[in-house]
């Protein structure tokens, strides 16, 4: 292991959530959506990490998910999982990449993703996901919102810098509409989804991970980074969170 994407993967894995969410989150989607807990669905989970959401999603409905992500390593841990528990026997995972998915036109109820769609970008993520969904099929997105019109300058310039797409919530419904889909709902993230089930496990992880590293450089500068982006967002959660999008494919 040498390249600071597979060190950033083993920081985080072995972790419940790689981003920010938590179980009661992704079930409030799930009331938020309507989704009918009696009917056979056929959902993609789109950058899974190692599939706290899928697993909550098989749990709760009658559902064949199918696990999206390129990294191996969570994808393996997401297998085992799977292995271990019968509750969770629908999911099947798919290492590929969500900007070139393998769906057919139609072919799925549900499409979920949470605190992935950054990684191509809100508006290219929904834009070409929409024709996997089924008319009328449901998309569940989370992604990194302003809390309020205004906000310090640092902050601004920090976030707008490095994902460009950051915005407030009612741009975020307009491009939704833009594209295709109705909005049904929108809720943010409780701080806790970020302190309790995201940061805590991680900070928890930083002492273990220079150990195994040696020390190395690279591993410092990882650690370094990462407490230094979880004091920013602490300083700011007021500002910036993340706001859980629910829309579905509207035709005509
Ligand atoms: C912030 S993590 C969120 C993981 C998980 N959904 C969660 O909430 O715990 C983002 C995930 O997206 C995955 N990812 C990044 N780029 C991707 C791509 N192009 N295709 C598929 N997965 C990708 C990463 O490997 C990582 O697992």
């Amino acid at each position: 292991m040498s390249g600071e994407h597979d060190l950033l993967i083993d920081l985080h894995r072995g972790t419940e959530r790689q981003g920010p969410g938590g179980t009661a989150e992704t079930l409030r989607a799930v009331e938020l959506a309507g989704l009918d807990r009696a009917a056979p669905l056929r959902i993609a989970d789109l950058g899974c990490g190692t599939g706290a959401s899928a697993k909550v999603l098989a749990r709760a409905l009658d559902a064949d998910v199918i696990a999206v992500d390129t990294a191996e390593p969570f994808l393996e841990e997401l297998r085992a999982a799977i292995a271990a528990d019968p509750a969770l026997a629908r999911i099947t995972t798919l290492n590929r990449s969500i900007d070139d998915l393998p769906f057919a036109e139609g072919e799925l109820d549900v499409i979920w993703s949470e605190g992935a769609v950054y990684t191509i970008g809100f508006e290219a993520g929904v834009a070409g996901w929409r024709r996997f969904l089924k008319p009328g099929g449901t998309l569940v997105v989370s992604e990194l919102t302003w809390l309020t019109g205004k906000r310090p300058a640092e902050l601004h310039e920090r976030w707008s810098g490095e994902y460009p797409e950051v915005d407030v919530a009612s741009a975020k419904l307009a491009v939704l509409e833009r594209h295709g889909y109705r909005p049904e709902g929108y809720f943010v993230l409780p701080e806790r989804c970020w302190r309790d089930t995201y940061y805590a496990p991680l900070e928890a992880r930083f002492d273990p991970f220079l150990e195994r590293h040696g020390h190395r450089a690279e591993a410092v500068a990882l650690v370094a980074a990462e407490r230094e982006e979880i004091a920013f967002q602490r300083r700011y959660a007021a500002y910036v969170g993340y706001g859980v999008y629910v829309a579905t494919r509207h035709d005509g």
